[in-house]
């Protein structure tokens, strides 16, 4: 089994690649695969002037380091209480239908104040749904990200590292039983 960890921001320095990293690190506690690939190295340069539906080799690239794996976990920070608008610029740029028909996705939200990107998630679940994604249920919300995720420590709050690690280990048996079968 081999997963995608997709931090959902370009912004230089963010949390969202740092919790990221944590992520994949759990992951591989349980004996899986995983890849963080960072939006901050989608080729926005090649999509100028909207080249919806071209074959840009950067863009292919890119996106089959995402798809190309048995499930994602997209990390959404919130911006102006929705997601960033990178993450659906890759989102516009994934081939339709199929790239994420049946694909197994989990979703862990971050954001500085008390939210949590509640609201980006679920508008990112709204999308993923629309593209007919097999979404595991349990999301994490990361609420006043600055006080309860350290870059070097992790999670430091004790209930929301319980959440995570009940992800981290539900959306794997997820994966084992729903993958692209159904
Ligand atoms: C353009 C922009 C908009 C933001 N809007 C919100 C917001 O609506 N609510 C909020 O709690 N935090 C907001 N933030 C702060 C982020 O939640 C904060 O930077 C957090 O660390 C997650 O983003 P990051 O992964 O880029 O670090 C915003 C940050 C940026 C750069």
């Amino acid at each position: 089994m081999k997963i995608t960890i997709l931090s959902g921001t370009d912004r230089p320095g963010s949390r969202a690649l740092q919790i990221s990293r944590h992520v994949k690190s759990a992951y591989e506690r349980h004996g899986v695969e995983a890849e963080v690939v960072s939006l901050e190295d989608f080729p926005v340069a090649s999509v100028a002037g909207g080249r919806y539906g071209e074959a840009i080799r950067e863009v292919e690239a890119f996106r089959s380091r995402v798809i190309d794996t048995d499930g994602i976990v997209m990390v959404v920070p919130e911006y102006n209480g929705s997601f960033p608008g990178i993450l659906k610029l890759f989102i516009d740029y994934l081939p339709f239908p199929e790239a994420l028909m049946k694909k197994p996705m989990a979703f862990i939200g971050e954001a500085a104040g008390a939210f949590g990107a509640l609201r980006a998630v679920e508008q990112m679940q709204m999308i993923c749904a629309y593209r007919n994604a097999h979404i595991y249920p349990e999301r994490v919300f990361l609420q006043r990200v600055n006080s309860v995720f350290d870059h070097q420590k992790g999670i430091t709050d004790p209930v929301l590292a319980d959440l995570m690690e009940k992800q981290v280990a539900g959306f794997i048996r997820f994966i084992a039983s729903v993958g692209r079968n159904l």
